[in-house]
């Protein structure tokens, strides 16, 4: 019986204990309840920027959108451009909404969707779900890069260069060089040498061809869901 008060006594003791050193000594609140110090600055989940610059317990102040690659804030309310990409932080009493534009991330580079560019032997066409390949490059007799579309071809002398999809896989698009059998011609069996053959070899050897799989597509629209929106709802959603 005792031993039952004495239980009762010390939880209530605990809890006095806990409170009574919350209203103390919390400066702010962050979104998770915690306490926080005046002064004191974070970014929960790498996005959502926080400050707490008062001393009263309230929530601390939403001070923006983090946009951690660039480690630049935009402030609540904004839409602003980076290295020509817009960026922004919209917020409503019920969440914070952080939106960066959709882009291809290639090779180190950004492109904007409808943007075409080059990778390689091929011509991409960037899209908010992942990058099409449009064409292939190929060098003619003065060096110059022609682009071929899918399904044409092109020569340079006695190399035919082909811009296609694979028959066993259309999901993949090969670019090749070979001989062309359409015209008679001899080997380089003599010391001269042949200068479009050395091209193809060396055309060859340089790069490993690039393709086009179902697998990169998949990637960038699972890319474009986690990392080109975020949302953070707040106590106000929660509906009391
Ligand atoms: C931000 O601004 C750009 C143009 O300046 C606009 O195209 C884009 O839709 C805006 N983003 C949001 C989320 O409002
Ligand atoms: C990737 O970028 C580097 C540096 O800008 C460039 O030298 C290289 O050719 C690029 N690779 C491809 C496949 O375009
Ligand atoms: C090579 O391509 C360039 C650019 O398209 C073109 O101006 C030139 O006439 C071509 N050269 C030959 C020999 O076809």
């Amino acid at each position: 019986m005792s031993m039952c008060l004495l239980k009762g006594f010390l939880l209530i003791s605990l809890i006095c204990a806990v409170f009574g050193q919350d209203t103390a000594k919390c400066d702010c609140t962050d979104w998770y309840g915690r306490c926080r110090n005046m002064g004191e600055t974070w970014a929960d989940d790498n996005t959502w920027m926080y400050a707490c610059d008062d001393k009263r317990g309230a929530p601390a102040t939403f001070a923006g959108c983090l946009v951690l690659a660039n480690n630049e804030l935009v402030m609540p309310g904004k839409n602003i451009s980076i290295n020509g990409f817009w960026y922004s932080c919209d917020v409503s009493n019920l969440r914070i909404k952080y939106d960066q534009e959709p882009r291809c991330l290639v090779n180190g580079s950004h492109y904007h969707v409808g943007e075409e560019f080059r990778e390689g032997y091929f011509q991409w066409l960037c899209l908010e779900t992942g990058r099409w390949v449009t064409g292939c490059y190929y060098q003619n007799e003065t060096k110059d890069w022609n682009l071929l579309k899918i399904g044409e071809k092109g020569y340079n002398g006695l190399i035919q260069h082909v811009c296609d999809r694979y028959k066993e896989n259309p999901g993949r698009i090969q670019y090749i060089a070979s001989i062309r059998k359409d015209i008679p011609h001899k080997s380089p069996t003599n010391k001269g040498k042949n200068q479009n053959l050395l091209e193809f070899v060396d055309n060859r050897l340089k790069e490993e061809p690039v393709l086009w799989t179902h697998d990169n597509v998949v990637l960038f629209i699972e890319s474009k869901d986690k990392f080109n929106q975020k949302i953070r709802y707040l106590p106000a959603s929660r509906g009391w």
